[in-house]
């Protein structure tokens, strides 16, 4: 070992969302905080996002590089900087520039041309990656879902002047989309017919673009090693277990973290009260605060779930309807904080209105109203049927609500389950349960309710939980190493 500093490596993140300029999940969490997470391993890692309004306001006028051939029309790259983040934006407004949800239109269904969107966001990728943008040529092209998945494709098959071609790493965090597209597409998407095979975007007959990176891509991680593994089974990679096991040397997991900063108990803008592990009392005026704003009847004693969460099917939500009765049973209430699928949300609005005062559900996205949740809230139900990672028990673990969860993915990686062994050994911090049916899920929820019936055993879990490492400091050496290693 000698004392040398190691070389600056510079990764271009390619992404469609990243806080807090656009976010409709954990995506953007991860994009938002690895660039700042990655810095002091001497990585300068810049996001490439669309150029949605909300990312042109935060972005300078100035063209850096001129695209017209980019595919949908032409476009052009911008560097725009939001709080420590230094990111470039792909300003193309025929593809770009329409408000609201990144994804789906007005009529909440996926924007007709997004195969074309995404495709010019991995393709403008592909030109940085080719060495076009002069003040920040990239090393490594890192690719995040289904959206930038054809990044590692142009750099395969759509040669860009330059030349040159970075190493590439795909990372997913939800299989559930794939980015799948008629092959009519193929030349507007610029890819070039010998591209359309198995070892190339072919998938099913179709254009795959997370197929395409999870194909091409030099390394393949994902957000937790258990999820990792999941990948490789016929139950947990959705299609494209074959193609992971057949890749496996070259796939791993790296757990996600939180923003320590942003979810922060003791210095949180938008609680009714700051605490900490010490001050845990503290926290009533946050239950109170959050009882209140959601017409839940004031009681300070009463075991109050809550729910932060996309309302999709991937989330077992459904389950916890059927569950409702169990946890009214025990004395509970519950508190939902979501949007997505409409039969879910109908779901939740009809429980609601049934049990008023002890039921209670907001429709909507609400960042500042998360925090709340999570420090008003004594446990937090995460009933996941699959979680690459989750956040949301990472933000409960750090505010002192206990979470319940689902033992799959990343949730199975990071809640430690309050078992006697555990509990004889002072280390639990939640309730996990399996398999992942409503059965599962009642027998949870009454498990946590016997342990909120001892305060001392219940206040030992939030300490524990309050007490995990939670931060991004461990896996952004994990992700640094394996930069490192694929330069090698
Ligand atoms: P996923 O990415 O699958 O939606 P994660 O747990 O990884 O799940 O990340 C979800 C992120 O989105 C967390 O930061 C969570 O607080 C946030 N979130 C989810 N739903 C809402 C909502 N309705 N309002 C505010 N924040 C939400
Ligand atoms: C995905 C997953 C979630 C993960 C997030 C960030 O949307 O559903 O488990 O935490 O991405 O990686």
């Amino acid at each position: 070992m000698t004392g040398a500093a190691p070389t600056v490596l510079n990764i271009l993140a390619v992404a469609s969302e990243m806080f807090p300029l656009v976010k409709t999940g954990g995506l953007a969490d991860v994009v938002g905080a690895l660039p700042a997470s990655l810095a002091p391993e001497g990585v300068v890692m810049r996001p490439l996002l669309p150029g949605y309004p909300a990312v042109m306001k935060a972005a300078a006028p100035e063209s850096l590089l001129d695209l017209p051939a980019l595919p949908g029309g032409g476009g052009r790259i911008c560097r725009g900087r939001v709080g420590e983040i230094d990111f470039y934006a792909l300003d193309a407004p025929q593809l770009f520039d329409r408000p609201g949800n990144p994804y789906l239109g007005p009529d909440g269904r996926d924007w007709p041309d997004n195969a074309v969107r995404f495709a010019a966001l991995a393709w403008a990728a592909a030109a940085i990656g080719a060495g076009r943008l002069a003040e920040f040529v990239p090393d490594i092209l890192h690719a995040h879902d289904w959206q930038a998945g054809l990044a590692p494709a142009y750099l395969r098959f759509g040669a860009q002047p330059g030349g040159r071609v970075p190493r590439s790493v795909m990372t997913v965090h939800n299989l559930a989309y794939q980015g799948q597209f008629p092959p009519g597409l193929l030349a507007s998407l610029h890819l070039p017919p010998e591209s359309f095979s198995i070892a190339g975007v072919e998938y099913y007959g179709q254009v795959g673009f997370l197929k395409a990176g999870l194909q091409l891509a030099d390394r393949i991680t994902t957000v937790s090693p258990t999820y990792a593994g999941e990948l490789l089974t016929s139950a947990g990679g959705m299609g494209l277990d074959g193609l992971f096991r057949a890749r496996s040397a070259v796939v791993s997991g790296i757990l996600n973290g939180i923003d320590t900063e942003l979810w922060n108990p003791a210095s949180d803008p938008h609680l009714a009260r700051p605490y900490d592990a010490r001050r845990l009392k503290a926290r009533a005026a946050n239950k109170e605060a959050l009882q209140e704003r959601l017409g839940l009847a004031p009681e300070a004693g009463t075991l109050l779930f809550g729910v932060v969460s996309r309302l999709a099917w991937q989330k077992g939500l459904d389950l916890l309807l059927a569950a409702i009765p169990t946890l009214l049973a025990e004395g509970a209430q519950l508190a939902v904080l979501g949007t997505g699928e409409a039969p879910i949300e109908a779901g939740y609005r009809a429980a609601a209105a049934t049990h008023p005062g002890r039921v209670a559900c907001l429709i909507g996205f609400d960042e500042g109203l998360a925090h709340l949740f999570q420090a008003g809230a004594d446990a937090l139900l995460v009933p996941s049927r699959f979680e690459p990672c989750g956040l949301t028990q990472l933000s409960a673990l750090r505010y002192g609500a206990v979470p319940v969860v689902a033992r799959v993915g990343g949730l199975a990686d990071t809640v430690i389950d309050a078992g006697a062994m555990a509990l004889a050994a002072g280390v639990g911090t939640g309730v996990q349960f399996a398999p992942v049916t409503a059965e599962a899920l009642e027998g949870a929820i009454r498990r946590a309710a016997s342990l909120w019936r001892e305060p001392a055993v219940w206040t030992r879990m939030q300490r524990n939980g309050m007490a995990t490492d939670v931060s991004w400091q461990a896996s952004a050496r994990l992700y640094a190493k394996l930069f490192r290693d694929l330069l090698a």
